[in-house]
């Protein structure tokens, strides 16, 4: 689905990379690529030509046929031809596991470390801190700064997820109970579109997160942003916040969402504490805008089937509230 208000430049591109490491699988595709065309256009070339000696040649020979074994000719032909082949999947075993090996390389021992975990069907994402109340949990959105490592552990809930930031890396499965590692250095700022690449169920195609590489500063800026707890919704506030935050609180959100900050707690659904600071809503599905947050809460079966998330069977004024609530979670 291409909602209005989707940003065309986090379309996905393996080609316009945005690292070194998605730089070297790029090559190696062009190697590939080329490779694949110079056998095609000597194979069509050998082919034609073949055929057009058959044509020369006399269509049937009288008499009985003499079995003189295979032409000199055809044996070196077919023995050079074997030995190109077997030379160029060489030549292409080197290419992929030296870009293997590049890819392979640890991080910087500074690098920045994220953790991702693969749930059904969003991605949620830590940012480990010590004390473990300086940790930042958010979901569906990675920030990195550019020019810096950064390693992602990745691990999932329930199913084999794969993590694909097509500028940024290869694909690396997220394998419950076997964590893995993913490692990259973001050279040019900008939103980079992800997308889990195993298919994992229902809403496999609606499970996608952006990666928002920036400046040091700004993406210091944000993790410390993220970190805050909640604003607090003085009695000072408008009737509108006020009555938002009670229906949140007392109705069915806190048993799956948390909100640092209040008793909200939940831990199997996307964090909410800063959830008006996102740029889109359920996995990159869509724009966080109100009008796709009123749709979204109303009914998520019918934008998301299967999702976790129950319909919210909400008056027009508990909506209102609920959605200024929502809203002012900035
Ligand atoms: Cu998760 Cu496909």
């Amino acid at each position: 689905m291409r909602a209005p208000g989707w940003d065309e430049r986090a379309l996905q591109n393996a080609l316009e990379v945005a690292s070194p490491q998605a730089a070297g699988i790029r090559d190696l595709w062009w190697v590939f690529f080329w490779m694949a065309v110079a056998v095609w256009a000597l194979v069509a070339v050998f082919t034609v030509l073949a055929l057009a000696r058959r044509r020369r040649r006399p269509q049937y020979s009288e008499g009985p046929v003499v079995d003189a074994g295979p032409e000199p000719a055809l044996v070196r032909v077919t023995a050079a031809a074997g030995i190109a082949t077997a030379l160029t999947l060489l030549g292409l075993l080197v290419a992929s596991s030296s870009t293997g090996s590049a890819l392979a390389r640890a991080p910087a021992a500074d690098a920045v470390k994220i953790r991702v975990t693969g749930q059904r069907w969003w991605w949620l994402v830590e940012y480990p801190g010590a004390p473990a109340s300086q940790t930042v949990t958010t979901a569906n959105e990675v920030h990195v700064p550019v020019g810096r490592d950064v390693s992602i552990e990745l691990d999932s809930r329930d199913v084999i997820h794969s993590l694909w930031v097509p500028e940024l890396q290869g694909k690396r499965d997220l394998i419950p109970g076997h964590p893995s590692e993913l490692h990259f250095v973001a050279t040019r700022p900008g939103t980079y579109r992800g997308q889990c690449a195993e298919f994992c169920g229902l809403q496999h195609a609606h499970m996608g997160l952006l990666v928002i590489a920036e400046p040091a500063e700004r993406f210091e800026a944000w993790l410390s942003a993220q970190r805050a707890p909640a604003p607090v919704i003085t009695p000072d506030a408008s009737s509108e916040l006020q009555r938002g935050q009670q229906l949140f609180l007392r109705g069915s959100c806190p048993l799956c969402h948390g909100v640092r900050g209040t008793p909200a707690s939940g831990l199997v659904a996307p964090d909410l504490t800063h959830v008006a600071s996102r740029a889109m809503l359920a996995a990159a599905t869509l724009p966080n805008t109100p009008e796709h947050l009123g749709d979204w809460l109303r009914d998520p079966q019918r934008i998301k089937l299967g999702t976790l998330m129950p319909p919210q069977p909400l008056s027009a004024q508990d909506e209102k509230d609920l959605m200024a609530y929502l809203m002012s979670l900035k």
